[in-house]
């Protein structure tokens, strides 16, 4: 059976922080350090809505993270500031080995599919104007079943959507706890260290493979 990649979409396809030239215009050196906080804010949002079971979709929680992180650095935005920047959410552009990474795979006849807590037409948005909606099979959304990552629920969700097995889908994130989560849940995963600082987890769950970048994980997840 051909192995079947489920690619997060946030931070790994998609570059979060590609919303920082947009804020510099409006705030200059403290823009990145607002990205952080916008991005890490955003998270914990899907985290506690998926605890709590009070969910609403990850649009919610990237516009309550941004009032969040407005209040949290003393910044008063106008309204018009604010969707400028949640416009620019919708269209972020993906990292530079993104292209090339999907193309290797597709040409390899890996199953390629799109899996986020992004809305399935929000994941299409962001696929499509980055240019790479061609190599995927499909969008897998967490929103179908109204949760979160890292929710055991939701990679069962995908490997029942996808007609995967455990053991033959791989979760390609660099986010740790995506990659926690889908081994815990019974994937593969390998984790794609995007910058030289970035700390995995002390969970007692190593990622199946690590890896610098998507171009170099076609010849990793053969060799496996
Ligand atoms: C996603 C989040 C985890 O795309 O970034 O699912």
């Amino acid at each position: 059976m051909s192995i079947t990649l489920a690619f997060d979409v946030y931070g790994t396809l998609i570059d979060t922080h590609g919303v920082v030239t947009k804020l510099q215009t409006f705030m200059g050196d403290k823009a990145f350090a607002f990205s952080q906080t916008w991005r890490e804010k955003q998270l914990e949002y899907s985290f506690r809505r998926g605890l709590m079971q009070n969910y609403e979709n990850f649009a919610v929680c990237t516009r309550n993270a941004l009032d969040y992180t407005c209040s949290y650095f003393k910044i008063l935005f106008s309204a018009e500031q604010k969707n400028e920047l949640l416009d620019t959410y919708r269209t972020l552009p993906a990292f530079n080995d993104v292209k090339e990474g999907l193309a290797r795979f597709k040409n390899d006849n890996f199953r390629i599919f799109a899996f986020s807590n992004g809305s399935a037409e929000a994941v299409d948005m962001l696929l499509s104007t980055a240019g790479i909606k061609e190599f995927f099979l499909g969008v897998v959304s967490t929103d179908t079943i109204k949760s979160f990552k890292p929710n055991p629920a939701v990679y069962c969700h995908f490997l029942r959507t996808s007609g995967a097995s455990g053991n033959s889908a791989w979760m390609i994130s660099s986010n740790p706890f995506d990659v926690i989560g889908a081994i815990s849940s019974g994937m593969r995963a390998a984790w794609v260290k995007r910058s030289e600082g970035a700390v995995f987890d002390p969970w007692g769950i190593e990622p199946t493979l690590t890896v610098s970048s998507l171009d170099k994980l076609n010849d990793a997840i053969s060799r496996y």
